[in-house]
């Protein structure tokens, strides 16, 4: 079985999506994860975002690894490196390279051939995955999403400004939502689940109660 967990930044995909395939005994699979590992990559190989095949080539000499939360480039933990805001401000130009996009959706397939899992990040119901059992949509208002963010930072003792957080999530999910193929859009057919006034507690008591009800 298949769930797929699309939606904006900083709306706690990832952990809902961590936690709701522990529940369920499925694995878990981060796509974020990927872009930003490709974002890292060429940065560390000084190729220019201009040089869109150089790019692809050199994602396609990678390997990506997820072993639960820890992430794997070609045998390196870059778990933490590919949070830095280099790396996150790169991310968004990176996805729109409609050939790298290809690349790591055919590395998303391979992962879930054979198996059960959740899958999160932006087109995972809407493109990669058409045919999954269970789409949902998780989304926040990017006031809640940015304040979420600057309180994870500053709980981890690390600076974090309100304001250009927020900033900046606005101009990430306006180059996610906009580009041409591979967008941040729910599937039609999935489920909008809207987390504003939610704790997270809640968030996954629902994805399981909808999980559940699309099982076969
Ligand atoms: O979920 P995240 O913030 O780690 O995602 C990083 C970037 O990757 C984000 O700007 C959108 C992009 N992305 C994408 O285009 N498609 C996905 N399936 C997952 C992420």
């Amino acid at each position: 079985m298949i769930i797929t967990i699309d939606g904006p930044a900083g709306v706690g995909k990832s952990t809902v999506a961590q936690l709701l395939a522990k529940s369920l005994g499925f694995e878990f699979l981060n796509t974020g994860a990927m872009y930003r590992c490709a974002a890292l990559a060429s940065l560390e190989a000084n190729i220019p975002i201009e040089q869109a095949d150089k790019i692809v080539e050199h994602v396609k000499t990678l390997r990506f690894e997820q072993q639960g939360a820890k992430i794997l480039l070609s045998g390196r933990d870059v778990t933490a490196r590919i949070r830095e805001s280099d790396v996150t401000k790169l991310v968004s130009p990176i996805a729109s390279i409609i050939p790298l996009r290809l690349v790591l959706i055919d590395w998303q397939k391979e992962f879930a051939n054979g198996r059960n899992i959740v899958t999160e990040g932006r087109d995972q119901g809407s493109v990669v995955f058409t045919n999954a059992e269970c789409k949902i949509f998780l989304t926040a208002s990017p006031e809640i999403r940015a304040r979420r963010r600057t309180d994870e930072l500053i709980a981890k003792g690390q600076q974090a400004d309100y304001t250009q957080i927020l900033q900046d999530q606005i101009e990430r999910d306006q180059l996610d939502a906009n580009r041409p193929f591979g967008a941040l859009r729910p599937a039609e057919d999935s489920v909008v689940v809207q987390s504003d006034n939610l704790p997270i507690e809640a968030v996954l008591e629902l994805l399981l109660q909808i999980a559940h009800s699309k099982m076969p």
